[in-house]
């Protein structure tokens, strides 16, 4: 499995966005992205408290995840949000999709462009074929993203009835 055993991080870019890994650079985004309210509403995880507590978690995922992108712009690399794929099971044929945006960026169509990107590297270039997300069922402007992005309702999830699994198929 090339993925897996693969060592180089796929930096990808888009018109407008860089979809790099995410670095220490990046602390001061990645801490209001999982501190701010309004952006961990629906998100069912514990906030980052501290400046290092976001540390932290950027060292976790620079050290165990190859599908963990900051999204950022392309003329000086701010970071604007995430888009990760998790999950990921062992035939490769499966996986889940997260994102976030900070705030100010939300309205501008960036989550679409980036999750379209990262959705053709995970089929085209993974040859994963089956893609779900989770999204909580009051989540308007998620679900409004993901219907964008081709993911069929496919009804409550069985063990919380307040999250919606969506789930994109394609056929390689
Ligand atoms: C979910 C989330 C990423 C969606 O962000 P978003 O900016 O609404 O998503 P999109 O990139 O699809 O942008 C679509 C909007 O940009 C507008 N837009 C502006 N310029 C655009 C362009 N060039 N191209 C496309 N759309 C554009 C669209 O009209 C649309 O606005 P509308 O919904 O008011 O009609 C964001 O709400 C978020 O980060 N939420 C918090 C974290 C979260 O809940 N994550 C989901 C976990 S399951």
């Amino acid at each position: 499995m090339a993925f897996k055993n693969s060592k180089t991080f796929p930096t990808v870019s888009t018109d407008r966005l860089t979809l790099r890994q995410v670095s220490d650079s990046d602390v001061q985004e990645i801490f209001l992205l999982r501190s701010d309210r309004s952006i961990n509403k629906y998100l069912d995880r514990p906030p980052s408290k501290t400046l290092d507590d976001a540390l932290r978690f950027i060292e976790q995922i620079k050290n165990n995840s190859l599908s963990y992108w900051a999204i950022a712009q392309k003329e000086d690399q701010k970071l604007l949000g995430t888009i990760c794929l998790f999950d990921i099971s062992d035939d490769l044929k499966k996986c889940e999709i997260g994102y976030e945006l900070l705030t100010e960026y939300q309205g501008k169509g960036i989550m679409r462009e980036a999750a379209k990107k990262i959705i053709e590297y995970a089929t085209q270039t993974l040859g994963i074929n089956t893609i779900d997300a989770y999204t909580h069922k009051d989540n308007q402007r998620s679900t409004k993203l993901l219907e964008e992005l081709n993911f069929k309702n496919i009804g409550f999830d069985e063990t919380n009835s307040d999250l919606m699994l969506f789930r994109l198929k394609k056929h390689i």
